[in-house]
């Protein structure tokens, strides 16, 4: 009897050391288990006399049902304890601030392109694309570039194969724009070009805007007001100034180099020039009939000058430190 007492009390206490419902189990079986305290005790009543088996047998029964009484209410116990700890972790706390959103938003050179876009469009310029992948003869022939001829050798082209380049300017647009409409008419055409050379200033991919207006008056004075206008809104500065100086592209006459002022200097942004006569003759137009304007300007560099960045190589590693101060 003593030691059934004993058997129930320390049950209690090694199911009180259990933490969890597997710790339980296995203490369990050292007591109601197939060769637990308890179990092993029963098996034993055969051994008693008759008259004893009867009391004996009521006394283990009392210890046994006391141990597993303990056993459910450890049982209880831990799983209130665990669903308790579970239904802290999980609880919700409305009053949180929500989680940050990340935002996307345009590259700082995609936000020049639409700004470039959006003035010309404001003064009656329309917006025409051209392949990237572009043909030897639109790249050069037709812009009076002829195969050997020196200025070729002012774009380090990437060739495809014999006849297909990537576009080193925008300018072959003029043509294929001009093959297809009549005079008169006004496009500006951005895009991306490629040329062999990579430092802070250049990259091997960049975007040109080309703009040309062809008609039958079209003047250098329309080519000054329509790029001075362009760059006093872009930069939002009505002091803004433009200066030519007189430069050679093969498929303007006369042709120029635009500059602009700048912090009390002068920066280049891109040349121009009147419609070369030869590449009118190219696309059908009677130079004596029309005349026009073309002109090209660097976007990447229009880029920079506005947001004062000064390694145009940032535009083009994906660093979102970078990238975001453009939101
Ligand atoms: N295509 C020239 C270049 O990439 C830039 C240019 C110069 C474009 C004069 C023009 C122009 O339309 O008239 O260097």
């Amino acid at each position: 009897m003593n030691n059934l007492e004993h058997t129930l009390k320390e049950a209690s206490e090694d199911f009180d050391q259990c933490q969890s419902v597997t710790d339980l189990d296995q203490a369990k079986a050292k007591y109601l288990g197939k060769s637990g305290v308890l179990t092993e005790a029963l098996k034993s009543l055969g051994k008693l006399s008759a008259e004893e088996r009867p009391k004996v047998g009521a006394e283990i029964n009392v210890v046994k049902q006391g141990v597993e009484e303990v056993l459910e209410k450890r049982r209880d116990a831990i799983l209130n304890a665990s669903q308790a700890k579970q239904l802290a972790e999980e609880s919700l706390d409305v009053t949180l601030p929500s989680r940050k959103e990340d935002r996307g938003s345009l590259h700082p050179v995609t936000q020049t392109l639409h700004r470039i876009e959006s003035l010309f469009h404001s003064i009656g310029f329309s917006v025409a694309h051209g392949p990237q992948i572009e043909s030897d003869f639109y790249n050069f022939t037709a812009l009076n570039i002829p195969e050997s001829h020196p200025a070729r050798a002012m774009h380090d082209t990437f060739y495809i194969d014999e006849s297909y380049v990537l576009r080193t300017h925008t300018s072959p647009v003029q043509i294929r724009h001009l093959e297809k409409n009549k005079p008169p008419l006004k496009i500006i055409s951005p895009g991306r070009v490629y040329r062999v050379d990579s430092d802070a200033t250049h990259s091997p991919m960049f975007h040109q805007v080309e703009g040309l207006w062809v008609d039958q008056q079209v003047s250098f004075a329309d080519l000054k007001g329509v790029i001075e206008d362009f760059l006093q809104n872009f930069f939002e500065n009505k002091d803004l100034k433009v200066r030519f100086r007189p430069s050679y592209f093969p498929f303007t006459e006369p042709s120029a180099e635009m500059d602009m002022s700048w912090k009390g200097g002068w920066l280049e942004i891109g040349g121009c020039g009147m419609v070369h006569p030869e590449v009118f003759k190219h696309v059908g137009i009677d130079s004596n009939q029309h005349q026009g304007f073309a002109f090209g300007l660097g976007v990447e560099r229009l880029t920079m000058l506005r947001f004062g960045v000064n390694d145009l190589r940032h535009f083009f590693n994906n660093d979102l430190r970078f990238l975001q101060q453009f939101i």
